[in-house]
């Protein structure tokens, strides 16, 4: 049986890290995210102080190193040989990580990291550039959306004990989809072979239903 790659791309709170993580188990296949990646080199800069711009970050992103671990409890991120998983999802590094991950340098690093993870396929990856720069030849691309107000209430559920209310996630979400949509290198967009699902009335078991159906398809036509 051919293992397939699976590109899912789409903003953040479209459902794609749950439903990609899903998939991979359902099928057997690795599950990459790529989101960790950036997030672990905003957090380098914040702990070390760096102003987030280009010629200091190009210099960071050289001397420290991001490792993506799978474990059994999943994907665990390690930055300089130190766990940071749950450390990357702190309000902190999510302000700032959209400014981080438009540098080229930074992108460069990430984006061969990335493509050797996915070399001998049995990937599903997510992230925002996996379908049109990563993996352009994915047998699989799914871009996934829904609406903003359907995305916050997602990210509020999920990080529970939180001084935020549902308008200021709202408001930070819409701000880093501005700046990922806009960038000028790799920038969120839907590739043109990519299926586009929107998620906002849908359940995760639907939206994992979907996409193993799609993939079952492409699993047969490729074998
Ligand atoms: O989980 P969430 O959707 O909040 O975000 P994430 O997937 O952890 O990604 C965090 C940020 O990293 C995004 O807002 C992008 O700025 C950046 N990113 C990217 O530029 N390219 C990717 N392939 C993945 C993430």
């Amino acid at each position: 049986m051919k293992k397939i790659i699976i590109a899912l791309d789409g903003p953040a709170g479209s459902g794609k890290s749950t439903t990609a993580r899903l998939v991979a188990e359902k099928l057997g296949y690795t599950y990459v995210d790529t989101g960790a990646m950036y997030r672990a080199i905003t957090l380098a800069a914040l702990e070390q102080n760096i102003q987030l711009e280009e010629t200091p970050l190009t210099e960071l992103v050289k001397t420290i190193e991001v490792e993506l671990r799978q474990s059994p409890k999943g994907q665990r991120t390690f930055l300089n040989g130190v766990d940071v998983s749950e450390r990357i999802r702190e309000t902190d590094v999510t302000a700032n990580v959209s400014v981080v991950s438009a540098i080229s340098s930074v992108r460069q690093k990430m984006v061969l990291l990335q493509k050797r993870l996915g070399e001998s396929g049995g990937i599903v990856m997510d992230g925002r550039d996996i379908g049109t720069v990563v993996f352009p030849q994915a047998e699989l691309k799914v871009f996934m959306v829904a609406d903003i107000r359907k995305r916050a209430a997602r990210r509020y559920a999920e990080m529970g004990n939180t001084n935020n209310s549902i308008e200021d996630i709202a408001a930070l979400i819409a701000q880093r989809d501005i700046l990922d949509s806009t960038r000028e290198i790799s920038p969120l967009t839907k590739a043109d072979d990519a299926v586009e699902i929107d998620t906002s009335d849908l359940t995760i078991q639907q939206q994992v239903e979907m996409i193993l159906q799609l993939a079952e398809q492409k699993i047969s036509s490729s074998c």
